[in-house]
């Protein structure tokens, strides 16, 4: 009975035809648009996270994330053509395994969204704060980090912060910009891609050509790592986080809606941007490594703007420069894009009913929806205020596997349920690929720290009770509510 309550698959396509949105987005756009949506704090700043976690052996970090990611990619692919409409993981799972565990899943990416707008913003506030402090205009330590995250002095000594100033405001322009309306310009968001995809270029060249062999050795100080182990080090904690650096591919279903010939163009955009952004952070791991060493609690590990770090190391301080000059320019719009994601979650919850109804309130002028907008900033704002980024993005990451997971089962059971359905775009071996995604986010969920996946549960049963104590009676989908 728990499991009865699914909204069909034809309703949601017939709702989402009403709502008839322009379809204006082809192949290449899609696959900016994902690029965009990726690239970001996770390259820029978790290097350094990754580093600490596991040494040069990070490398394998980077294959073993991308690896889950791709499986997923795959299967994610095939409901997404399947069901060209926004609201992502969510609007699957509602679909397919009914409304409790779409809850849990809506539930799930409030991790994925919005505490990951909140990791990017503290990775931004890094770079930013370096390029004040290299500008003679530095802020007071003390604001440069949230009170449970710590700075590295000119002395070499460890401190906590107090309030990451930065972080903080930025997330709160941010909020602003999306009350207001921005809208997804795709030729600010091609821009901003090439500045991000200059700046990792020009980085791999330069620091391909100091790789030095010694800086492998020892390449797996902390080992393997494994999903028993409570510490979430080793290659595969390192793994379990840099995953945050592929987040963000599924930013392209949520454009469904928009797209020319999605059956065609949405694979292309998940697995194009997927592939684009693997091909840039595998050569960035080995560059940076090689250039200047990754042992855990070595200078790498412990820079708040890695790559800016590694440059000016190496003899190219004035590009350093430009690079974290990049990361500052472009990083915001990844926090637009989670941001955005959040809010039409939740959105589209509300208008389930599983969410209160203020928060599909529209604003009469600016035609957003404010209300779910400026509380989902005010929140980001302060975890970006007071946690450091490496405890956001674990958060995130066990938010957006479970998704991942649910996704992958999703698929693999509509498969039986439903054999003659439509599927535009067939994952190639689902009976290889669906487990193997299931398998890999399972692996990598349990490499988490215990903290994280401790975080993970509390946040889960908060999500159980609410349900019960609210979503459940006011579903559109209750008795009595249609
Ligand atoms: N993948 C995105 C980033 O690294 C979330 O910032």
């Amino acid at each position: 009975m728990l499991f009865q309550r699914v909204k069909p698959l034809d309703q949601i396509l017939a709702t989402a035809e009403q709502r008839g949105l322009k379809r204006q987005l082809g192949a290449l756009q899609l696959v900016l648009l994902g690029v965009g949506a990726i690239i970001g704090t996770g390259i820029f700043v978790l290097t350094s996270v990754a580093a600490n976690k596991a040494g040069p052996g990070m490398m394998y970090s980077f294959v073993i994330a991308a690896i889950v990611c791709a499986l997923t990619a795959l299967v994610y692919a095939e409901i997404a053509s399947m069901v060209p409409v926004a609201g992502s993981a969510y609007t699957y799972s509602y679909a397919v395994l009914g409304e409790i565990v779409a809850w849990m899943v809506g539930w799930a990416l409030i991790l994925e969204y919005a505490v990951a707008a909140g990791a990017v913003s503290v990775g931004w506030s890094g770079y930013a704060n370096g390029f004040l402090r290299e500008i003679g205009m530095g802020l007071p330590v003390a604001l440069t980090a949230g009170p449970w995250d710590t700075v590295k002095l000119a002395d070499g000594s460890v401190v906590n912060g107090s309030f990451n100033l930065i972080a903080f405001v930025v997330a709160l322009v941010v909020t602003s910009l999306l009350v207001l309306g921005t809208s997804k310009s795709a030729w600010v968001n091609a821009f901003l891609v090439a500045i991000k995809i200059t700046a990792l270029s020009v980085f791999v060249v330069l620091a391909i050509g100091s790789v030095n062999t010694a800086n492998f050795e020892p390449m797996l100080p902390n080992g393997w790592g494994s999903p028993l182990s409570s510490s979430g080090l080793g290659v595969l904690g390192a793994a379990a986080s840099i995953f945050f650096a592929y987040v963000g591919f599924d930013a392209v279903s949520t454009a469904a809606e928009e797209t020319k010939n999605p059956n065609r163009n949405i694979p292309i955009g998940l697995i194009g941007s997927l592939a684009v952004c693997t091909v840039f952070y595998l050569l960035v791991a080995y560059a940076a490594v090689g250039a200047v060493g990754a042992q855990p609690g070595g200078e790498l590990s412990m820079s708040k703007e890695p790559l800016a770090y590694v440059l000016r190391t190496i003899g190219y301080p004035r590009i350093g420069n430009w690079v974290a000059a990049a990361a500052i320019l472009a990083l915001p719009s990844v926090i637009i894009m989670m941001m955005y994601g959040q809010t039409r979650i939740l959105f589209t919850m509300s208008r389930d009913g599983l969410m209160p109804k203020l928060f599909s309130e529209v604003h009469p002028k600016f035609h957003t929806p404010h209300v779910v907008t400026m509380i989902t900033g005010v929140a980001v704002s302060l975890f970006a205020a007071m946690f450091p980024v490496s405890m956001l993005a674990d958060i995130t990451n066990s938010g957006t596997l479970f998704a991942f997971f649910m996704v992958a089962l999703g698929v693999m059971l509509l498969r039986k349920r439903e054999p003659t359905r439509v599927r535009p775009f067939r994952t190639p071996f689902i009976a290889f690929v669906g487990p193997a995604a299931m398998a890999g986010c399972l692996l990598l969920f349990w490499s988490l720290d215990t903290f994280t996946k401790s975080a993970f549960l509390g946040w889960a049963i908060v999500g159980l009770i609410v349900y019960f104590a609210f979503s459940r009676s006011r579903s559109a989908l209750a008795n009595g509510n249609k």
